[in-house]
């Protein structure tokens, strides 16, 4: 298993670059298939993930061409409308080609999405929201065979802001007969950004960026060409490494707009922030407050995929923090590594009691999925001697190379 070593200690200084974003990419490429001809996305982060979907795009008859962070997606023939297992298995997004290949070809054969580790992650808002519009669902062997005679604009009331489901529901219904109308859809950029894209395709798309988002299908779209947003988690993971080191960090091209949850919570810690456009710029050395309550919550709230990172950070923390998980169960799986790392960590069912010790020791830890790895590495930033991060290839699922950035930002830490 490939792993990343550092030696903890080294105070963050410096800047660096925020890649495109991982949650807002992976959706416009599905996206891709609902549009006869050439798409083009700039600034395409080049990590695991997007490979995986590369792949699944060519299986179903797509010329794809990476060049750099720009990608360009040729869906003029759609050839195959079953999705291999072996990519779809292993990331959750892949279950976003369901809308979009319902939507251009009627039909689509797709395996259970798999993904992190980090809980159950159904799929029945999404089934229910194409079964309304038209679809019908065989199931055998752990895959879903979907088809259509047609697909028709409904008005679909979701239980819970999915952010998957929104964005499959979008797909499904862009190129469908007559209007949908989708009740407390999720608000989160990724899904805004996947609404731009398409309405730049020719899409009629209403009430972008609120929880009721109101879609009249149109026969087909058009060739694009789309920059996506800056990876607003991997700008948090870094303001978050910047502060457990007590570090002074230059941001460049950060999401600022999407990120005030998290901007919040470091100012309440006691990091001093200052912002210039699309800069942020940190200074964590008094940042050593703890956090009396936190949750995780739906957008604007304080994202879950940013969750571990604080739990590492706040194991330092003067005092006792409490952190309350609602969107993913399993997440606090990694408090038992952070713990083995000398942290206080008590959970409870959705909630978690940090106590902050004075310092972590390194050593060799593991991660299972990708927010938990990027925890794991801050936590070897600021403990004493070396640690050992093993299971590279989850965090290369989401980070372009957080090592190159972690070095140019005066870490000590390499590649094992
Ligand atoms: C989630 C996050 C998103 C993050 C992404 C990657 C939220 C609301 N969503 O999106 O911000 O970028 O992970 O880590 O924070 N659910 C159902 N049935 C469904 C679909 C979802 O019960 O059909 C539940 C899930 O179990 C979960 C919650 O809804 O508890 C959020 O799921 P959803 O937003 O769909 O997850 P992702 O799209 O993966």
């Amino acid at each position: 298993m490939k792993s990343i070593n550092i030696i903890g200690g080294n105070t963050l200084c410096g800047e660096v670059s925020i890649q495109g974003s991982k949650n807002a990419a992976l959706p416009l490429l599905a996206a891709t298939v609902l549009i006869k001809g050439v798409s083009v996305i700039h600034n395409c982060p080049r990590i695991t993930d997007i490979f995986h979907m590369i792949k699944i795009l060519e299986s179903i008859g797509c010329k794809v061409l990476f060049t750099g962070n720009c990608l360009k997606v040729d869906a003029t023939d759609i050839t195959n409308t079953a999705l291999p297992e072996e990519y779809a298995k292993l990331m959750r997004s892949s279950f976003i080609f369901a809308g979009a290949l319902l939507a251009r070809k009627k039909e689509v054969s797709i395996h259970y999405p798999g993904g992190c580790v980090i809980g159950k992650r159904p799929i029945d808002i999404h089934l229910d929201a194409f079964s309304k519009m038209g679809a019908q669902f065989v199931e055998k062997n752990e895959t879903i065979y979907a088809n259509a005679k047609k697909l028709t604009g409904e008005e679909i009331l979701l239980s819970f802001p999915s952010v998957g489901a929104t964005q499959n529901i979008v797909m499904a219904s862009v190129l469908a007969e007559g209007n949908t109308i989708i009740r407390g859809a999720a608000k989160e950029p990724e899904v805004t950004e996947l609404c731009s894209f398409l309405v730049k395709a020719g899409a009629k798309i209403q009430g972008i960026g609120t929880e009721i988002l109101k879609i009249e299908g149109v026969p087909c779209l058009q060739e694009v060409e789309y920059k996506v947003v800056p990876d607003r988690i991997v700008a948090g993971t870094y303001l978050l490494a910047a502060v457990a080191t007590k570090g002074a960090v230059f941001l460049e091209n950060a999401p600022v707009d999407h990120m005030n949850s998290l901007l919040l919570m470091l100012k309440n810690i006691g990091a001093k922030i200052h912002l210039e456009g699309n800069n942020i710029f940190i200074n964590g050395e008094g940042a050593n407050k703890s956090v009396p309550y936190l949750e995780t919550e739906v957008y604007p709230g304080y994202p879950t995929d940013l969750q571990s990172p604080l739990m590492a950070v706040l194991s330092r923390a003067e005092g006792i923090s409490v952190i309350r998980e609602n969107i993913f169960e399993n997440r606090f799986r990694i408090s038992g590594q952070l713990n083995r790392m000398g942290a206080k960590i008590f959970v409870k069912d959705n909630h978690a009691l940090i106590y902050g010790v004075e310092k972590l020791k390194g050593m060799e830890v593991t991660a299972e999925e990708l927010r938990g790895g990027a925890a794991l590495i801050i936590a070897g930033l600021m403990a004493e001697g070396s640690t050992k991060v093993a299971g590279l290839s989850y965090i290369e699922r989401g980070y372009e190379d957080i090592v190159r950035d972690l070095k140019c930002l005066g870490a000590k830490i390499e590649k094992g």
